[in-house]
């Protein structure tokens, strides 16, 4: 069992974190774990149990590009019913977690010995509202849609786990997608695909059919945050800003760059302005560049040298139609050939029989899952 959570958290605390990552992405966020003085506990499918020094939590929470969550391990109990989970949440603590001015919401995501997880869900709601009413003779109010405090259930064969989410908002929800062109690519996939490129933040990026712009928004919040992406979301987080002490975010987002070095361009002028309108949104309109254009025919506008190109080309299944993208994906491998030399071109792709028409030959590959489909990240060095 966990020991008890102290506010803020010292900075040898013994607690066991959680991050939670999309289907498919699980790779990628043990690569990224890996990176921080954090032990993994862990691992399962769709999610990493870690410990570590508070410092170094803060960090990785801060800068997480592949968590759809982190959460904190409350309590972790074997079971035989979801009555054994409400006895043994009595003694929880639990006035120390939701204050008296907190809302709070259980999300019960549980199997095994708690197989009905809604029973499971208003059994620990219940021990939660008659603890609170007991110590301190009120019952904590339920909020569904924003509440302050988040706690989750977990359940595997007989044990039960409670947890505290960080943030009751998923951190890649960061809130300026208000504008949707065609087939948008979700925003933790962007940043898979700016990880798989090795995209650095001092290098020129080009996204030539940027859509409604998520790969230009999530590297320029890199940019911006210093790679805290997670800071504007965290911030608005009472259990977060309750557990890590003000002191550690006091670092500024980094000023407006002198010359922008994001550029996106799409052929669709409704795209180009949608993707105008997040980039205001998510406060990075000073780090790019945005105009209407063919990638075609973009090397006569503009000349790009040693620029990564990084990209989500339509695929055919849902924008287009397939004979129309063959031709258009010759097109532009013979484009990238002719003027985007010592530049590198990097795409997620819906549609791996597509990729021999750009008759280029990739440095580096690697399958993922977009929606429903079977896709692929693929880099290429054009010569
Ligand atoms: C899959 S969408 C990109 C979605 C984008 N990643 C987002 O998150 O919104 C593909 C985009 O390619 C654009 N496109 C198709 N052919 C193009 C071309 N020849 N030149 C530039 N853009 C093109 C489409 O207008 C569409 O916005």
């Amino acid at each position: 069992m966990n020991p008890n959570i102290q506010f803020p958290l010292p900075e040898n605390n013994q607690l066991e974190f959680h991050a939670s990552c999309s289907e498919g992405l699980d790779e990628f966020l043990v690569e990224e774990i890996s990176k921080y003085s954090l032990k993994i506990i862990a691992k399962n499918r769709g999610g990493v149990h870690f410990s570590g020094p508070t410092s170094e939590i803060l960090k990785f929470i801060l800068r997480t590009r592949f968590s759809s969550r982190v959460a904190v391990t409350l309590f972790r109990t074997r079971v035989n019913s979801a009555d054994d989970l409400y006895t043994r949440s009595l003694q929880f603590p639990w006035e120390t977690i939701i204050e008296p001015e907190d809302s709070f919401r259980i999300d019960a995501m549980t199997k095994d010995i708690l197989g009905n997880s809604r029973y499971a869900m208003y059994r620990l709601k219940d021990s939660i509202r008659d603890r609170l009413r007991k110590k301190e003779d009120r019952e904590g109010e339920i909020e569904k849609n924003h509440p302050d405090v988040n706690i989750v259930l977990r359940s595997f064969q007989e044990t039960a786990i409670v947890q505290l989410n960080l943030s009751s908002l998923p951190l890649h929800k960061r809130g300026y997608r208000t504008e949707i062109s065609e087939a948008p690519l979700r925003e933790v996939l962007a940043q898979a695909l700016l990880a798989f490129a090795d995209w650095k933040e001092d290098e020129l990026l080009l996204d030539p059919m940027c859509g409604s712009g998520t790969i230009l928004i999530e590297a320029a919040l890199r940019l911006k945050y210093k790679n805290q992406i997670n800071v504007p979301l965290l911030t608005e987080s009472p259990v977060f800003l309750r557990l890590f002490s003000s002191e550690s975010l006091r670092d500024e987002p980094g000023p407006s760059p002198a010359n922008k070095t994001i550029f996106g361009f799409d052929t669709n002028e409704k795209a180009i302005r949608s993707a105008r309108i997040n980039a205001r949104k998510a406060g990075v309109e000073n780090f790019i560049s945005f105009e209407q254009s063919d990638f075609r025919f973009l090397h006569k506008k503009q000349n790009f040298q040693n620029i990564k190109i990084i990209t989500n080309p339509p695929y055919g299944e849902r924008i287009g139609e397939k004979s129309e993208i063959k031709d258009l994906y010759t097109e532009i491998g013979k484009v990238l050939k002719d003027n985007y030399g010592g530049s590198s071109f990097h795409l997620i792709c819906g549609d791996k029989s597509l990729l021999g028409y750009f008759r280029l030959k990739a440095d580096k590959e690697k399958s993922v899952t977009i929606s429903n489909l079977k896709g692929k990240f693929v880099s290429y060095s054009i010569k």
